[in-house]
């Protein structure tokens, strides 16, 4: 039996977590819209062709701000081909993703959706085959309430109130390779500034995301968030972080331990930043928008994207279509508490993505949604994360990993808004349970305890169309609080909030 050691004292906080925390990511890719979000002949579509049965799921996630509408996507889209009769929308091919781009859905349809799923939008602009001038046209029709022919069209086009947009996105990746109008640091760090500036002319309250690297293992990162917030920094609020992880060659132990991987991103990113800053004798300090994270079995896909050389343009194929299991579930959550330990400089997150693309909603033509074993984690942590995220003082045993070394078997996150004091937790241990005490002492002596895990006996567990309910949130009766102090097992490769109301 493995062994962890917690002390939570409210005087020790990280900083509040904001509800853009627990934001998600809708790109037109594969079927995350058309068959995912819009099926028009779905028995639970309403008039406008959004499922009732996915916004219901949306809904219950918790999610905050969505960006749309990419991701690669965004780096070829013109947004007014989104806009106008839906029947007069062009066809086009979409690059990113080898696919036919319908416009059925666009600008209006999508914040409608968002209205009715109760989240905010956050757009991004196209920075790769477009720039400042289409950048500016959208923030005008999204944002001015009247008086010009854009939001005179906006207003003839269904939509008289403003959408009132206040995230934005400046491109996406821009550091790939693989993204359309790829530009270098130096370049876009121009770019970026000069199309900045050109739409807080438009409005000045807009908050800006600029392009940090798409992975922590680009050969450009580090260098590329200093030269990119050298041109920038007073023109923007946050830079991106992105990250995906995967299991490699049945290397669960790293795995697990992403979140150890995802704390060193941040931490960097948040140095460089810190590091821009200095040199400007700023006051001001740079946010990081970890907008695009997640498990993602990048390597199938890569191995999958060659089929795509073809001269064929479907409209809404399977792509990133990855089915989770609980191992992919506790590690997601590992991702959760590692975001959470970063309150006071990740201020925003999109969970990439949302409806059958690297998802934690799947959805079948004419068939059911349901949950994936991702789903629980951010459902859970999306309710229960209040208040204030807690330095957590971890006295904990040790497991051996290939990628990171030694690291602490459990991961450990704490919120508290003063009624409700909430711990995360994640043991990586592949086969032991671990106990763990936590002194809350500072808070409370009694109170009342429920704690709720993901943990099977088949790691490898998953929901699928066949069985869409194999995989669901256990009650964890093992949580006791007894003088102050909290006890709890943790299954081996579990992932549990343990809540003290
Ligand atoms: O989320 C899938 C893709 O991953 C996004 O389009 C892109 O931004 C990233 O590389």
């Amino acid at each position: 039996m493995a062994r962890a050691r917690l002390v939570l004292d409210p005087a020790f906080r990280v900083g509040p977590v904001h509800r853009r925390l627990f934001g998600g990511f809708v790109e037109h890719l594969g079927r995350h819209v058309y068959d995912g979000i819009h099926e028009p002949a779905h028995p639970s579509a309403g008039p406008d062709g959004f499922r009732r049965d996915v916004i219901d799921l949306v809904r219950e996630l918790g999610v905050s701000t969505i960006r749309y509408p990419g991701g690669n996507f965004v780096s070829g889209y013109n947004w007014e081909d989104g806009v106008g009769p839906v029947a007069e929308r062009p066809r086009r091919l979409e690059l990113a993703w080898h696919s036919t781009e319908t416009n059925e859905v666009g600008l209006h349809e999508f914040h409608s959706w968002l209205e009715q799923v109760g989240s905010d939008m956050m757009l991004a602009v196209n920075l790769g085959t477009r720039g400042t001038e289409a950048a500016m046209a959208l923030v005008e029709y999204a944002n001015i309430p009247e008086g010009t022919a854009r939001t005179e069209q906006r207003t003839a086009n269904g939509r008289a109130e403003p959408f009132g947009v206040k995230m934005w996105c400046l491109g996406n990746e821009m550091d790939g390779p693989w993204q359309l109008g790829h530009r270098n640091a130096e370049d876009y760090g121009k770019l970026a500034s000069r199309t900045a500036k050109a739409m807080r002319q438009i409005d000045r309250d807009l908050e800006l995301v600029v392009c940090g690297s798409s992975a922590r293992d680009m050969p450009t990162f580090g260098e590329w968030e200093r030269v990119v917030l050298e041109h920038t920094y007073e023109d923007v609020d946050y830079i991106s972080c992105h990250a995906y992880y995967q299991e490699h060659d049945g290397d669960l132990a790293s795995f697990l331990a992403s979140g150890v991987d995802m704390d060193a991103f941040i931490e960097s990113v948040v140095a460089t930043a810190d590091h821009v800053r200095a040199l400007k004798r700023s006051d001001k300090k740079i946010m990081i928008s970890f907008d695009e994270w997640n498990v993602w079995y990048l390597t199938k896909w890569k191995e999958r994207e060659a089929e795509f050389t073809l001269d064929e343009w479907p409209v809404a194929p399977r792509l990133l279509e990855d089915i989770y299991s609980v191992a992919d579930a506790v590690t997601f959550g590992g991702l959760l508490i590692s975001l959470l330990n970063h309150a006071d400089r990740v201020t925003s997150a999109s969970l990439a993505q949302l409806v059958n693309v690297i998802g934690p909603i799947m959805t079948e033509p004419g068939g059911p949604a349901w949950r994936q074993t991702t789903f629980f984690p951010f459902a859970v942590t999306s309710a229960a994360a209040r208040g204030d995220a807690l330095r957590v003082a971890l006295d904990a045993d040790t497991v051996t990993t290939e990628r990171f070394g030694e690291v602490p078997v459990v991961a450990a996150a704490a919120t508290t808004d003063g009624a409700t004091t909430t711990v995360f937790l994640q043991n990586r241990h592949l086969t032991e349970t671990t106990t763990l005490t936590v002194d809350v002492t500072a808070f409370a002596t009694a109170g009342t305890v429920t704690a709720r895990s993901i943990w099977d006996e088949d790691v490898y567990a998953v929901n699928d169309l066949k069985d869409t309910q194999r995989v669901a949130l256990r009650t964890n009766d093992t949580a006791t609080l007894d003088g102050g102090v909290l006890t709890v097992e943790l299954p081996p490769v579990s992932w549990t909030a343990v809540t003290i109301a």
